[in-house]
């Protein structure tokens, strides 16, 4: 297991900025990176995961970002299996506030106890500490603007695609 390898799980349901800044910021820390959706049972999905997968390659291609970068789905079995899978030996959160340092805190701690993976916290630029992917999907739905919080990929799809799901 190398700890030069890092996982960056999560719905992406849609990805965010908020999504996309934690993943330049592990981009620089590591030398390869998995990008993962997960499917989360616990939330009612917006998009397909084969969506959130091709918009997630568009939006990380067109921020720029650079580096070794899969992008893979996960949806049978635990996470920390598709990381010891893979080699690698941490997880990437990002977190925003208390709320989610409450929510990402024991996941943190059963995720070492069952693999031995640890779990790294980046805080993302304060510019998206309010964005979520939950608040994307309520004012997509109900027809507002979510330029200021998505990548431009994302932003094109809800403007269009997005009414064919
Ligand atoms: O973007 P989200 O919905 O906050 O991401 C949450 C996610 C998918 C990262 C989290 O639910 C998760 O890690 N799921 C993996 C399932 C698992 O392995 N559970 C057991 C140990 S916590």
């Amino acid at each position: 297991m190398s700890n030069r390898i890092a996982v960056v799980p999560g719905s992406f349901d849609p990805p965010t900025l908020g999504h996309l800044d934690v993943i330049r910021r592990a981009a620089s820390l590591y030398d390869s990176l998995h990008v993962v959706v997960v499917h989360n049972p616990g939330k009612e999905a917006l998009l397909p995961i084969a969506q959130r997968l091709s918009l997630l390659e568009q939006s990380i291609a067109e921020t720029g970002i650079t580096g070794q970068i899969t992008i893979a789905s996960w949806s049978v079995g635990l996470l920390v299996d598709y990381a010891t899978d893979v080699g690698a030996g941490v997880l990437v959160k990002g977190i925003r506030s208390q709320i989610d340092v409450a929510y990402e805190t024991p996941m943190a701690i059963v995720n070492r106890h069952l693999a031995g993976i640890e779990t790294v916290f980046l805080l993302p630029d304060p510019a998206h500490t309010l964005v979520s992917s939950s608040l994307v999907r309520q004012v997509a739905s109900l027809g507002g603007d979510v330029t200021p919080y998505v990548p431009e990929a994302v932003a094109r799809f809800l403007d269009t695609g997005a009414r064919g799901i």
